[in-house]
């Protein structure tokens, strides 16, 4: 019998039908599943996973399962975790320690309790089950074999671990694979944060300005998006070169605190910390929407905007408004967490078909080469991401061409010829 922790395992049927609906819109994972299926190559292998624990991370959970793998899960944000799903994984013999709402403290404890199978491999997001097997936990990191990580903030704590020599096992950056963030950062977010935007207002987007703070994957798909709904739409960087990027895109530029007096809409999508605080919220107008999309809580400094305000009540289901002295009101969704994931269902299910594609690909790999690979942060073998792009075209039914042999010698050569 499994151990597990969540808030009702009664919920595990509607759950159940949340990651069927997904399944069937998976078709990469599905012919990995096959494959695993019939290879095993998790027979005997421990798995730690900490990824928001919604319908699709479920699905990877099953089939890392399907491949023989003993798979325990948590959550990768206290709100992100639907208790259904979590309820179906647990009926479904995988050992879940994830509840929404957890507090900060049953949050790591869920996490902790992940790492109690004493893994053979991690697949984290955001980088708080590394964390723990470098810090409280690690007496447990020996046993580890490698992990895979799947997002850029989680990405850039490893590449600050591995300068400074901190790591003690390979991990794999799933994230800076072509096949993630081409598509799960840029479309992937830009869709399912507009779907958590509307879905948590029932507001329209068109004719309003949305500032977008951070013009990076996820930032250029939010966007992108945001003009495809009518909004005019102002970006504002700190890499010059994005900054012009965004600007040729066809998108008004300016600082933060000029942009805070326009903006109707505000999204935060860096991975950097306070991006909107006190001095920008005394300039917002009345009405302002503040969201997060990216990975931490942090971007939105939500102890500045409690003190900037007199009173505060939650007015809608993840919509907290804070009213200034003057009377105006800011709005905060999500608590400033992942918007598209505390208050939506995160990307849509053919985009996380790749992405997590790419991670049981990726855990397989570091699995079977775990004696040559050294504590070191590597990039997703280019087949492995080659391989995802030729099964989801297959999937859609799209061939393309092959280079002819002669289209081969001559792209590789150097006299023109
Ligand atoms: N919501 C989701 O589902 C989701 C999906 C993927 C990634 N993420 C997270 O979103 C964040 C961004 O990811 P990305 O892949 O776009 O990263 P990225 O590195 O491609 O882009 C981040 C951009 O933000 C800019 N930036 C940094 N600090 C800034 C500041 N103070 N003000 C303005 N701009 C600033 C950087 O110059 C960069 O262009 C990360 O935390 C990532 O983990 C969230």
């Amino acid at each position: 019998m499994q151990d597990y922790l969540v808030r009702d395992i009664n919920l595990a049927p509607g759950g159940r039908l949340k990651i069927d609906w997904v399944r069937v819109h998976m078709p990469v994972l599905n012919a990995i599943r096959a494959e695993f299926e019939r290879e095993k190559p998790f027979a005997g292998v421990r798995v730690a996973m900490s990824i928001h624990l919604e319908a699709k991370t479920a699905y990877l959970a099953e089939v890392l399962k399907a491949g023989g793998a003993e798979v325990a899960i948590s959550g990768s944000n206290p709100l992100s975790t639907q208790d259904d799903v979590a309820a179906a994984l647990a009926a479904a013999g995988i050992h879940v320690y994830a509840w929404h709402g957890a507090t900060d403290r049953e949050y790591t404890e869920h996490l902790v309790k992940v790492l109690e199978i004493r893994p053979h491999v991690v697949i984290d997001d955001g980088g708080d089950l590394v964390h723990l097997l470098h810090t409280r936990c690690r007496e447990l990191a020996s046993e580890v074999a490698g992990g895979c990580e799947e997002t850029t903030t989680g990405v850039s704590r490893l590449k600050a671990m591995e300068r400074e020599g901190k790591l003690l096992f390979p991990m794999i950056a799933v994230n800076d694979a072509r096949c993630k963030f081409l598509f799960d950062n840029r479309y992937g977010t830009g869709e399912s944060v507009w779907a958590g935007i509307m879905r948590t207002t029932n507001l329209l987007v068109a004719g309003k300005t949305v500032v977008v703070l951070g013009y990076g994957w996820c930032g250029r798909g939010v966007a992108m998006r945001a003009a495809g709904l009518g909004a005019r739409v102002v970006v504002c960087e700190v890499d010059p070169v994005r900054a012009l990027e965004a600007y040729m895109d066809g998108y008004l530029v300016m600082k933060s605190e000029q942009a805070a007096g326009v903006g109707d809409i505000f999204i935060t999508v860096t991975g950097c910390r306070d991006v909107l605080r006190g001095e920008h919220f005394r300039r917002m107008k009345d009405g302002a929407i503040l969201a997060n999309a990216g990975h931490f809580d942090v971007e939105i400094n939500k102890p500045e905007l409690a003190a900037a305000a007199v009173s505060r009540r939650v007015v809608r289901q993840n919509i907290e408004e804070f009213t200034l002295p003057d009377g105006r009101r800011i709005y905060l969704l999500g608590e400033g967490r992942l918007v598209n994931l505390a208050a939506g269902d995160g990307h849509p299910a053919e985009i996380m078909d790749m992405s997590f594609a790419l991670q049981a690909l990726s855990a397989r790999y570091i699995w079977q080469n775990k004696d040559r690979l050294a504590p070191r942060l590597y990039l997703v073998p280019a087949e492995l991401d080659r391989q995802v792009a030729e099964l989801k075209l297959s999937s859609l039914g799209i061939e393309i061409d092959r280079l002819t042999p002669q289209q081969e010698t001559y792209i590789q050569s150097w006299q023109g010829e």
